[in-house]
């Protein structure tokens, strides 16, 4: 991607800012082939579930940032409270300094935890990083305990839990976007989620032959996000918490996509009725203000650490964990999860992309639909041109951002009725035109 292809967008010379071409050169794109992605559109600004182009067009966004803005853009709660807190101390380092902002929200998010004791909160700066520090305490709380050969980690095909390297590790191999790092990656054993006969079977005859070597397993609950929003039973995670504690493994549940309020409940594992041992969150933490995520252990795990031997500490500290800024706008967000109708709103868009999304049952190239929370998943048999469905749907004045072969909406819980009703009509507009094609 050079000046020379932004200049030929379309882009007028006049319309395009100065800080696009004089940028593009310069920056490295996320999931990008730079040589041949197609121009990003240039932002000015976004509110409620508007997204503001720099030549005057405005996207009804169906993607809410990559899951984060729960609350759509620009809440005046939070946007108070970072300005607040920004007053008195954008950032203290958390080694030896503690601030009320943190402390406030590690004391929130273990009372949201209810039913399980995941009362142990410790700050990153994003779900990937997150991951890591769940990995890192599910293998040292065994090494701790004088275990030293339980070090895998046992994850499921079609899941994705980050970009970093233990993160990857524990990716779909193939789907998770991780390919070309094949054989490269720590060691870690993945297979089917235990959804049938023949992978039940799989799953307890790898943990009847290895439990010796496994840490712990990983899992994204009731929805596999970026692997392909696929979506199981409640089941499967009982299932996968009785083989755990069959042979004393820990469980941790990624809850970075699934998380406030996107599957239905505010966490899904209350929903599934199953506690895992670490959990991880981040993404709608901070309403999708801010980068901070966590990792929540329970007192098991955390006793695992609580020793007079500084070597049986947990060695992890990132420069901005804890950011007060950070901090304040998820605290202003769980405000807003008490405050604010969140739990029914996700309930209404659930309703509207069931009704609305059936309709493309039955059309050519679909092979399934299907909803949860606020998650409405269209998957076709295959997309061609991908970057070309992306620029369609922009021509129609939405943002939604189809990947492998789904075409998928997570809208802010907050959507106004007739933005999310635009959302939907444009996309089966669209999976009728590819239909035809
Ligand atoms: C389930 C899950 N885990 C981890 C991550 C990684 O989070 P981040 O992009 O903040 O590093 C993601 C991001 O999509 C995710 O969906």
């Amino acid at each position: 991607m050079s000046s020379n292809t932004s200049k030929n967008s379309r882009f007028g010379e006049n319309l395009a800012p100065d800080w696009l071409h004089a940028g593009l050169d310069h920056v490295w794109l996320p999931y990008a082939q730079m040589k041949t992605a197609s121009l990003p559109l240039a932002v000015a600004a976004t509110r409620g579930s508007r997204i503001v182009l720099t030549d005057g067009r405005e996207l009804i966004d169906g993607i809410a940032s990559w899951w984060t803005a729960c609350h759509g853009y620009n809440h005046p709660h939070i946007r108070a409270a970072v300005e607040r807190q920004l007053k008195t101390m954008p950032h203290v380092m958390f080694g030896g300094l503690v601030h009320e902002q943190a402390l406030t929200l590690a004391q929130r998010l273990a009372a949201l935890m209810a039913p399980a004791d995941l009362g142990r909160v410790f700050f990153s700066e994003s779900g990937s990083v997150a991951v890591e520090v769940a990995l890192k305490m599910a293998v040292q709380y065994w090494r701790n305990r004088g275990v030293r050969e339980r070090t895998r980690i046992v994850s499921f095909t079609g899941g994705y839990h980050g970009d970093t390297t233990g993160a990857m590790a524990v990716s779909d191999p193939e789907g998770s976007m991780h390919a070309a790092f094949r054989g490269l990656l720590p060691q870690q054993i993945t297979l089917e989620l235990p959804i049938n006969e023949a992978s039940e079977e799989a799953f307890a005859a790898l943990l009847a032959e290895r439990a010796g070597e496994i840490a712990a397993i990983v899992v994204e609950p009731l929805v596999q996000g970026a692997g392909g929003m696929r979506f199981h039973a409640p089941q499967v995670l009982r299932k996968l918490r009785e083989a755990a504690d069959r042979y004393g493994i820990l469980l941790i549940f990624d809850e970075i996509f699934t998380g406030f309020g996107r599957t239905g409940s505010l966490f899904a594992f209350q929903a599934a009725g199953v506690v895992p041992d670490i959990l991880t969150t981040g993404k709608a933490l901070t309403g999708g203000t801010l980068p901070l995520a966590a990792t929540l252990a329970n007192q098991k795990v955390f006793e695992a650490f609580w020793s007079d031997n500084p070597a049986d500490a947990l060695m992890h500290g990132p420069t901005f964990m804890a950011n007060a800024l950070a901090c304040a706008a998820a605290n202003a967000s769980l405000d807003l999860f008490a405050s604010e109708p969140r739990l029914e709103q996700v309930a209404q868009v659930s309703a509207a992309l069931s009704r609305d999304l059936a309709v493309c049952w039955g059309m050519a190239g679909v092979k399934d639909v299907r909803v949860l929370g606020a998650i409405g998943v269209v998957e076709l048999d295959r997309i061609g041109d991908l970057d070309g469905l992306r620029q369609r749907f922009v021509e129609e004045s939405v943002f939604i951002r189809p990947f492998g072969s789904i075409v998928y909406l997570t809208p802010a819980f907050t959507i106004e009725p007739g933005e999310l009703a635009r959302l939907t009509t444009v996309l089966i507009r669209v999976v009728a035109e590819l239909g035809r094609t």
